[in-house]
């Protein structure tokens, strides 16, 4: 494949770090975003000398468009631009506080957003690039009720991507528009989750039908393949596909079966 420019949000661990090097190892150019510096500079010297870490707080939009210019400045172009950071929670839908729906959806929502209003304008001046929003499975089946406001935003931001995708497709058919959603990946998200994860209660399993957590890498490899082949959604996992398919046939028995495990 080209070499291409890509930036990744939320590149300092998890999923973000993997693709920085999955995609390093392709040959691509890197602008890595997170804010803990140290862990950044870290996964970008994995990456070699195409790669350069920008601190960035991706709830800020000034720190977006800062990205984006730095991003201009040392590469001259960008390709593709993965909005990938997000945070997690763990609170019923009653505990909820007004604070912490406003941090879920600045982190999960707005973040992206931002992105979005940075990246594709450019795009459409130069009437080609790729935009690919992480978001999670919970965001097309919320089936996990600690993570309430996290699955609401990224429903959200599944949302909000479709209708930028159509909003494009009649006007700019080389500007493609990716929903990546992958289920349960082993990374440090239950840990940073706001209110930490508890551990499952002995005696309760996963829910029915679910697929095993995947690894980071196979996450990334995954939205790889969805830069080297554009496609508008992409479950990472593909028995997320048949979970869903499920779901929408019977909503009723599927929360039910859900519910009583
Ligand atoms: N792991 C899962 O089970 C899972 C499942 C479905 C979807 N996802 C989604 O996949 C994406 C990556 O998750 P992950 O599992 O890799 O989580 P993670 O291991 O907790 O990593 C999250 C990354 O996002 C960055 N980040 C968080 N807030 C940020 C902010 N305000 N500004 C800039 N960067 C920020 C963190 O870096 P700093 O702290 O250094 O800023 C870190 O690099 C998220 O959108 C998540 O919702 C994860």
């Amino acid at each position: 494949m080209a070499e291409k420019v890509v930036v990744i949000t939320g590149a300092s661990e998890g999923i973000g770090a993997a693709l920085a090097k999955t995609l390093a190892a392709e040959g691509h150019r890197l602008v890595l975003a997170a804010r803990r510096k140290e862990k950044l500079e870290a996964v970008a010297a994995t990456c070699g000398q195409k790669a350069i870490a920008v601190v960035a707080d991706v709830t800020r939009r000034a720190d977006v468009e800062a990205i984006r210019d730095e991003a201009l400045r040392r590469f001259g172009r960008i390709d593709v631009w993965v909005n990938n950071a997000g945070r997690g929670i763990s609170r019923k839908v009653l505990e909820l506080s007004d604070a912490e729906v406003d941090e879920m959806m600045a982190v999960n929502l707005k973040s992206a957003l931002y992105g979005m209003q940075v990246a594709v304008p450019y795009f459409q001046q130069r009437g080609e690039g790729q935009l690919i929003n992480v978001s999670s499975f919970l965001g097309r089946i919320p089936m996990a009720t600690i993570r309430s406001a996290y699955s609401a935003a990224k429903a959200a931001l599944n949302s909000i991507t479709t209708t930028l995708r159509l909003e494009l497709m009649a006007t700019h058919p080389n500007i493609h528009v990716t929903l990546v959603m992958p289920g349960m990946v082993r990374t440090a998200f239950a840990q940073n989750a706001l209110g930490g994860t508890p551990e499952l209660a002995p005696g309760r399993s996963p829910p029915p039908g679910v697929p095993a957590a995947q690894s980071a890498e196979e996450v990334a490899a995954a939205i790889a393949a969805a830069i080297a082949n554009p496609v508008p959604e992409v479950y990472t996992n593909p028995q997320q596909a048949r979970l869903v398919a499920d779901y929408f046939q019977d909503v009723a028995g599927f929360e039910r079966r859900m519910a009583s495990r």
